[in-house]
């Protein structure tokens, strides 16, 4: 096994797999449950005919002439030949069936204002901002960046750029400036959104300075729209004429109603950035056909959503995959009724999620593990002070959920009956993969259980061979999904080489994860395997973080480990040497500071690490990779594990001593 499982989250490992307990779905729930038994059977029977049924969820101008085009593997191309519009299916066709004044958004600001946008009035506001876009010379194939808060314009924009078959980045709104341009950069994007300001526990800061930073000198971007959300309380923002403009006063001006153009299947809907083992992110691609079929199904059966009935509250960010597939693609063209807030849970108080649940009646909660351990400190009398009664299926996704926070979740938001479904997918897979099905699994705190009807997943070893019962190793995909990545932005070697060659003979997408099967043949999930980190649900790449420490005048080289937290899952834990001519100072806290500050300037105030360490060397191998391994021993206080293939092994007893005597 990789080093990530040899020695990194030994704790929750071995809590996971001595968890035996299971809780069987009530009579009540599955009496109703959207998936059955038997889904898993019929798609295990034709697994194109089972995918063709789920695409006809949608409505398709053209119909497809094959479900999937394999030939040129690992390029899929997913039912070959049809034609939709994305924005249309999300939006246009349920106010054309009659469901015009079903409320799409529940919006919450964090100061308290609300705002309920019924699935006409999105119509409307997206048809104008298509128009809009269009005016500005955005056409199909063009890319605009959106960074924006978790306002209802973020939503309206990313369904307007589906309109009119643009690709939208979306770039979260906690990356730095260097960060954005970076983004901006890669896509070419044409046009960037973004707001004046933002509320922030409970303060409003300018943010449109740092956006202009980001955006000084770069070439393809032709206008900057920007939404005003903080206004008066944060003045006029700075304005380079010609190019900004006000979201309003152009969308103010556009007709409400536009006609969708229908775009092929695998016409491009998206890039969203992600991080992966070097310190360039890769822009994941996704198209439009098979990622919507995939992000409805699931929404459908993992959250056994019922339109008109219940009240849908996925926690994320827009700024990550889940905001794209379950706030968005997912749920409106499911036609949900859904809650979107913009704030912090605990402004201005610990209880703000459960009164917002009380408030809206939410029926489906899906948050992740990182919030709930975070919830489970705040104290449980905070939810027992709201009713959470509607509350019938509650979700995890974003990295392993621990069975005390699964079951802390169950017992005091869940009132110990509301299923819980715990979903590993990544930004690469488009939706949901392994989880368990409502109504159908009996479930296990910990584990995400097994691969969805229509979904093929392995636990291999090394060589690729499948392993056994009890047996250990890697996630891999073996067979080909709808809403999979088409591709690396700009980087066709690149998606190959990351995804593909690990298991090229088998003809395996490698995951990154590792994973083990108990003596049920469920699937446990166990964390990367690689040199990415999870943050609070955040992947962050170790190389990208040391890339980072290195640009410091002060910093000579960086090695950078994910130790286990209580609260975020992994904290950023960083090796630093100094160079030669540093300060005396260098290693002092104000230095550290000033360290840790650089990286959140550099790539976000999510990449902060949370301990720096100065060492006087960096463990190596004779071919000069740095052993992680050895590093996490020491930033989870273990016993330094096995030396023997260090070029020096001296090296940890002289990191060792250095730390000890506060060097
Ligand atoms: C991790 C988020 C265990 C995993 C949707 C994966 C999980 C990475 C789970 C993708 C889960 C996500 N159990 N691990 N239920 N869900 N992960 O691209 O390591 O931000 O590879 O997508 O998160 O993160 P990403």
């Amino acid at each position: 096994m990789a080093e990530r499982t040899e020695s990194g989250q030994s704790a929750t490992l071995d809590n996971l797999l001595t968890e035996e307990r299971t809780f069987a779905p009530s009579q009540d729930f599955a009496a109703r449950a959207n998936a059955t038994a038997d889904t898993y059977a019929e798609a295990e029977a034709d697994r194109d005919a089972f995918w063709a049924k789920q695409a006809e969820r949608l409505h398709w101008e053209t119909g497809w002439d094959q479900v999937l085009d394999w030939s040129n593997a690992p390029f899929a191309k997913w039912f070959v030949g049809g034609k939709l519009n994305v924005a249309y299916n999300c939006v246009d066709r349920h106010v054309e069936a009659g469901h015009g004044d079903q409320i799409a958004i529940h919006w919450v600001g964090e100061p308290g204002d609300t705002r309920d946008i019924t699935y006409a009035e999105l119509q409307r506001e997206v048809s104008r901002a298509a128009h809009g876009l269009a005016s500005l010379g955005v056409g199909a194939g063009d890319r605009v960046a959106i960074q924006l808060q978790m306002v209802p314009e973020a939503i309206v924009a990313m369904l307007a750029c589906a309109r009119i078959g643009a690709l939208h980045s979306v770039v979260f709104g906690g990356f730095s400036p260097s960060a954005l341009r970076t983004r901006v950069d890669d896509a070419e994007a044409k046009v960037v959104i973004t707001s004046d300001g933002q509320y922030r526990r409970g303060k409003a800061a300018a943010t449109k300075s740092q956006v202009d930073e980001a955006l000084e000198g770069a070439e393809s971007v032709e206008k900057v729209l920007v939404v005003r959300r903080t206004g008066d309380e944060t003045g006029i923002p700075p304005w380079t004429d010609g190019r900004d403009i006000w979201w309003h006063e152009l969308m103010d001006a556009q007709p409400d109603s536009h006609t969708p153009e229908a775009f092929d299947s695998e016409h491009p809907l998206f890039i969203l950035y992600t991080s992966g083992t070097t310190g360039k992110p890769k822009g994941i691609l996704h198209t439009s056909g098979g990622y919507l079929t995939q992000a409805a199904y699931t929404h459908h059966v993992v959250f056994d959503h019922k339109p008109g009935e219940d009240v849908y509250w996925c926690t994320a960010d827009i700024g990550w995959v889940t905001g794209h597939s379950y706030i968005v693609y997912g749920p409106l063209a499911n036609r949900a009724t859904q809650v979107v807030y913009e704030g912090t849970p605990n402004t201005p108080h610990e209880g703000r999620h459960w009164e917002i649940v009380q408030r809206y009646g939410v029926t489906l909660y899906y948050t992740a593990p990182t919030l709930i351990r975070t919830f489970m400190k705040w104290g449980e009398d905070i939810p027992a002070k709201y009713d959470l009664s509607s509350l019938r299926l509650l979700g995890s996704v974003g990295e392993p959920i621990n069975p005390e926070a699964w079951m802390w979740y169950r017992e005091h938001i869940g009132g110990g009956n509301a299923p819980i479904v715990d979903t590993w997918w990544q930004t690469e897979t488009g939706g949901i993969m392994i989880s368990p099905l409502p109504g159908v699994t009996a479930t296990k705190p910990g584990s995400a259980q097994r691969p969805l009807p229509g979904i093929s997943a392995k636990v291999v070893d090394d060589q690729g061979v499948e392993v056994g019962r009890g047996g250990g190793g890697y996630l891999v995909l073996d067979k080909p999904w709808p809403g999979m990545l088409r591709g690396i932005w700009g980087d066709d070697q690149r998606y190959k080489d990351t995804y593909w060659s690990r298991f090229a003979d088998q003809g395996f997408y490698f995951a990154g994860d590792g994973a083990k099967y108990d003596d049920d043949g469920d699937i446990w999930l166990l964390g990367r395997v690689d040199d990415v980190m999870n943050v609070s649900g955040h992947r962050i790449s170790t190389t990208e973080v040391e890339s980072a420490l290195v640009s410091h005048h002060n910093v000579a080289e960086a090695a950078v480990v994910g130790a286990s937290d209580p609260t975020t899952g992994q904290g950023i834990v960083a090796f630093v040497i100094l160079r030669g001519g540093a300060d005396d100072d260098a290693s002092g806290e104000k230095a550290i500071t000033e360290l840790r500050n650089h990286v959140a300037s550099e790539i976000g105030p999510i990449a902060k690490p949370r301990q720096i360490m100065v060492v006087p060397e960096l463990p190596k191998t004779r071919s000069g990779k740095i052993m992680r391994r050895l590093l996490r021993d020491i930033a989870e206080n273990r016993e330094v594990g096995d030396v023997t293939t260090l070029a020096d092994t001296t090296v940890m007893d002289q990191i060792s001593a250095g730390l000890k005597s506060g060097k």
